[in-house]
């Protein structure tokens, strides 16, 4: 299918690859989110995530990464955790001097996704939101550990 590439002409696929390095770079080390990519391959994520981001913006690409919600049901991802991802894109997109239209397309279309990656629709951080809606494997240690114990709230002491 042929599609209107205005967008993706406008970064161009050299700089997008280079803003989705950059983008990446900055997720593994940041103390709000880093820790859920440890382990995860790097190098994937920025391929697929170029294939998204080019399709997105209109170029004749494909995405052959696994869609939203199968590529996060493992991932316990709050409300917090995803509006510092979008806090980190927006640095990035401006570190860079994208362009603005694609800039507002890039941040309209993460919105978008939320619900596939995130049950919290706000910033909030629920924890029995995240724990529904993740995907535990059988044999997995969090499946076979006993649960932790309640969080109980301190009062005011004296
Ligand atoms: C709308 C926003 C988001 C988009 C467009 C997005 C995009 C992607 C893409 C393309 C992949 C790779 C899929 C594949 O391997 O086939 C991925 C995986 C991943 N994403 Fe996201 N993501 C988003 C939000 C988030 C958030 C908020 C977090 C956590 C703060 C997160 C954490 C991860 C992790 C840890 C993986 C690797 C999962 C694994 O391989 O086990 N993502 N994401």
């Amino acid at each position: 299918m042929a599609r209107d590439g205005a967008l993706f002409d406008r970064i161009g696929g050299d700089a997008l690859r280079a803003v989705i390095v950059d983008f990446y770079d900055r997720i593994f080390v940041d103390p709000m989110i880093g820790f859920l990519f440890e382990g995860k391959d790097r190098q994937r994520l920025i391929d697929k995530e170029w294939e998204l981001a080019a399709r997105m913006l209109g170029a004749d690409v494909r995405y052959t990464g696994r869609s939203m919600p199968a590529a996060h049901a493992r991932v316990p991802i709050l409300g917090g955790h995803f509006e510092r991802r979008l806090q980190l894109l927006k640095n990035v997109l401006r570190d860079h001097a994208v362009d603005a239209d694609v800039v507002a397309a890039w941040v309209e279309h993460t919105l978008a996704l939320r619900s596939q990656v995130t049950g919290d629709a706000g910033s909030e951080c629920d924890h029995d939101v995240a724990a529904a809606r993740l995907v535990v494997d059988a044999a997995s240690p969090e499946a076979t550990a006993p649960p932790p114990p309640p969080i109980v709230k301190l009062g005011r002491r004296g």
